[in-house]
């Protein structure tokens, strides 16, 4: 049985991506290793967003093209695959093939292309989900071309997946022993098949049998609306979450970063998100060192964060991507300001992170496991009903099983819960 090494650098897309490339590689007889020293076939799935993102990438390529067996192929995947193209395949010669982000479409001709001859078993089984938790990807593309941003250009166009196919992949997933659903897009808001909104999605998905848990990500604050924060409330199976990219707080730069929503904006979501669900985590990516960004301007920023209380937060300094509306304004904040930014504003979130969890001790919340922990084996992992992690001493439980719990401790990142009678 051929054997395939994954390594997946990137957002929860190209995870999904990732999965999706590996369940069919599977149905062609595949089997997944952990190895790449007896790896047929190693797939490299890589991230264009920052340029951090595309050195990692290609320093894991480099390596992989000089280790690997003589007759185990390469594919490079993903965004960086897509902005780079076959000019990647001339500067690392041990590439044998570059399917680029936009190709996801195709991946059933081009993996019948360019699979290792004679390994076709057309096996039956498409079944080897571990885990209890899966993303499903609702729509592909942005159309959103934030000044700094790659991923409308490397992911193209905005299209919604029909509502049925999503139905189908989710029910399929339920019967492998799935049990909780991340709905994924770059915007999810703007989800739109013939008429079906995300909200009315929302509740499709919520209906369907055995699934216990219902996620989704990105929210862009443009469109996050009223009847969706309504929709989550409403349905029971819908966790309380939000994560709603806010990248600066300043009205000059987040016009500049064309966002099309002003901080006041922002915060007005923010209330009614608090009004409909006074308990949910929201979450958030931040940007600092935009082009022209003045330390005033990261003041504004750092004042939000301290107004919203984020449970968590992404934060990233500003990395040039060539080819942006940003990439031609002039780079101008030194890489030790940014720098300095960054910290003083990961500083800000942690402690308050920290006090979020803190205030958890003695509460009751409702977690379901996901897995036992590695390293110390009496503890089992869990979520709680926002995006808190919890970790639960305990024996006899299972993944996928949601108890309620009372949080007995905080280490200021995770909670540790004691599971009630
Ligand atoms: N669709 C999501 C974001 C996807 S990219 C949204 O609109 O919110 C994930 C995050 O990476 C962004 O939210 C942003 O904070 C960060 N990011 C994107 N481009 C970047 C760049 N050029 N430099 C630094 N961070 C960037
Ligand atoms: Fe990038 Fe903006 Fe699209 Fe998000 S919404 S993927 S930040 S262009
Ligand atoms: Fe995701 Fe990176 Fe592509 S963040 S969409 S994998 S550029």
């Amino acid at each position: 049985m051929p054997l395939v090494y994954f390594q997946t650098f990137g957002c929860q897309m190209n995870v999904a991506d990732s999965d999706e490339l590996r369940r069919k590689l599977i149905s062609h007889g595949f089997s997944e290793t952990d190895s790449t020293t007896n790896a047929d076939l190693i797939v490299v799935n890589t991230c264009s967003v920052r340029q951090n993102a595309e050195n990692k990438a290609l320093a894991r390529i480099t390596e992989f093209a000089r280790i690997k067996k003589t007759q185990c192929q390469l594919w490079v995947t993903g965004c960086m695959a897509q902005r780079l193209g076959d000019t990647l395949k001339k500067t690392i010669p041990g590439i044998s093939l570059v399917i680029g982000a936009k190709e996801i479409d195709n991946l059933d001709t081009i993996i019948n292309d360019h699979l290792i001859a004679g390994t076709f078993f057309n096996s039956e089984s498409h079944s080897n989900a571990s885990s209890i938790s899966d993303f499903v990807t609702v729509m592909r593309g942005c159309n959103n071309y934030c000044a700094y941003c790659i991923v409308p250009y490397v992911r193209g166009d905005e299209r919604s997946i029909p509502s049925k196919d999503i139905e189908d992949s989710i029910k399929s997933r339920i019967s492998d022993g799935v049990k909780e659903i991340t709905l994924l897009g770059q915007n999810v808001n703007s989800y739109n098949d013939n008429g079906t909104d995300f909200s009315d999605l929302l509740v499709r998905v919520a209906s369907i049998d055995g699934l216990k848990r219902l996620r989704f990500t990105t929210s862009h604050p443009k469109d996050c609306s009223e009847k969706l924060i309504r929709t989550v409330a409403e349905i029971p199976l819908c966790c309380h979450h939000f994560h709603l990219p806010v990248q600066a707080g300043s009205d000059r730069v987040l016009s500049l970063m064309n966002r099309k929503y002003t901080p006041s904006d922002y915060m007005n979501r923010i209330d009614m998100i608090r009004k409909y669900l006074p308990d949910a985590d929201i979450t958030t990516d931040i940007l600092v060192g935009f082009p022209t960004e003045t330390d005033k301007e990261f003041e504004q920023t750092l004042s939000l964060v301290k107004n919203v209380r984020y449970t968590t937060a992404f934060m990233f300094a500003y990395s040039m991507r060539e080819g942006t509306v940003a990439s031609r304004m002039t780079d101008d904040i030194p890489k030790t300001e940014k720098l300095h930014r960054l910290n003083r504003l990961i500083e800000t979130q942690t402690s308050i992170t920290k006090e979020i969890y803190d205030s958890m001790i003695g509460k009751t919340i409702e977690v379901m496991i996901n897995g036992r922990q590695e390293k110390r084996e009496q503890f089992w992992m869990g979520q709680d009903n926002g995006c808190k992690r919890v970790l639960i001493p305990c024996e006899n439980v299972q993944s996928g099983m949601i108890f309620k719990c009372t949080v007995i401790r905080s280490s200021g990142m995770t909670l540790i819960g004691e599971i009630q009678e």
